[in-house]
């Protein structure tokens, strides 16, 4: 795409340049050719000129609308997906790219593709807008939460490109860096296999800890959300006073829609990971969380309320200090 991309671009700027040469060259050529000659001197009237003001209209008219289909057809080209295509999920978060295959491989920052081969991306973000920007490729998306934003490339050679946020996020923006790993076909297939994966719990572990899950569902029952050790396999009471039995179907629901069940005591403050994980990705949180059984610690006391981390909590403990 960036030859046709460059071929557009590189005409919008033969046609400022020549416009602004004629324009600025007009201006010096009339204002030599018709400055005043005497003090005295009176210039004929104008009362215009139809095939003059015809022509400075039609004129950019036609160069508006060519550039306007040339344009159109571009931009259709750049967003229609060609069969056949490799599929990779991106997801933007402050401030990192993670990006998975379908075939399992996670990345972060860095992305393995094969040249020659249309790769299509499915880009969401779990925060705020990231924009995913390959200057190489002339491609440019925007990653917005809650929404999917579907773009394509086929890389023609090998090798590394950088990969950008270009969409300012936060502190780390800058640093929200990466490259594209562009590999001969055969030296792909090596890395997909040398990629390959652990056990689906040690991969759901990982998607657990990258998901930032572990900030809400802790052991140490300071977390916001419930308890996971021990729950697989059993009742869980609702707060709707409904009791259902933790399996897998209820955990995936729990994931993609939580508030459709929200366990007695808590507040229906999880976000949706609809889309932010994948299928495969649900199924290895499922089987990180029956894991847990096993090593469930016994159940810790509950911590009272004014020993947690309470802004009037850390002010006593500053002024024990002092
Ligand atoms: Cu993400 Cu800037």
């Amino acid at each position: 795409m960036a030859g046709r991309v460059d071929a557009l671009y590189f005409f919008l700027l033969l046609i400022s340049v020549f416009f602004s040469v004629l324009i600025a060259g007009a201006i010096v050529v009339f204002a030599i050719r018709f400055r005043r000659r005497a003090p005295d001197e009176m210039p004929r009237p104008i009362h215009g000129s139809l095939a003059l003001e015809l022509a400075w209209s039609i004129i950019p008219l036609i160069i508006v609308i060519f550039i306007f289909l040339w344009s159109a057809d571009l931009f259709v080209a750049a967003r229609r997906v060609p069969a056949g295509n490799m599929e990779i999920q991106v997801v933007g978060k402050r401030w990192m790219w993670k990006l998975q295959h379908l075939t399992g491989q996670r990345e972060i920052n860095e992305l393995h593709v094969p040249v020659g081969i249309p790769v299509k991306l499915t880009l969401t973000s779990e925060d705020v807008i990231h924009s995913f920007f390959v200057p190489a490729f002339r491609l440019k998306q925007d990653a917005v939460p809650g929404r999917y934003a579907t773009v394509w490339f086929q890389a023609t050679t090998p090798g590394r490109y950088h990969l950008f946020c270009a969409e300012y996020c936060g502190t780390k923006h800058s640093g929200m860096i990466g490259q594209v790993v562009v590999m001969e076909p055969a030296a792909f297939q090596t890395w997909l296999a040398g990629g390959a994966t652990g056990s689906p719990a040690a991969e759901g572990q990982k998607l657990f800890e990258s998901l930032a899950c572990n900030t809400c569902h802790r052991a140490d029952s300071l977390g916001r959300g419930p308890r996971l050790e021990g729950l697989f396999g059993r009742p869980v009471k609702l707060a709707n006073g409904e009791t259902v039995v933790a399996d897998a179907d209820y955990i995936r629901e729990s994931i993609v829609t939580p508030a459709a069940k929200v366990t007695a005591g808590y507040q229906p403050i999880m976000p949706t990971f609809q889309g932010l994980v994948s299928e495969e990705g649900l199924m290895q949180l499922i089987a990180y969380i029956q894991s847990l059984q096993a090593a469930a610690p016994p159940e810790a006391a509950p911590v009272p309320v004014t020993a947690r981390e309470t802004p009037a909590a850390n002010l006593r403990q500053a002024e024990t200090k002092r």
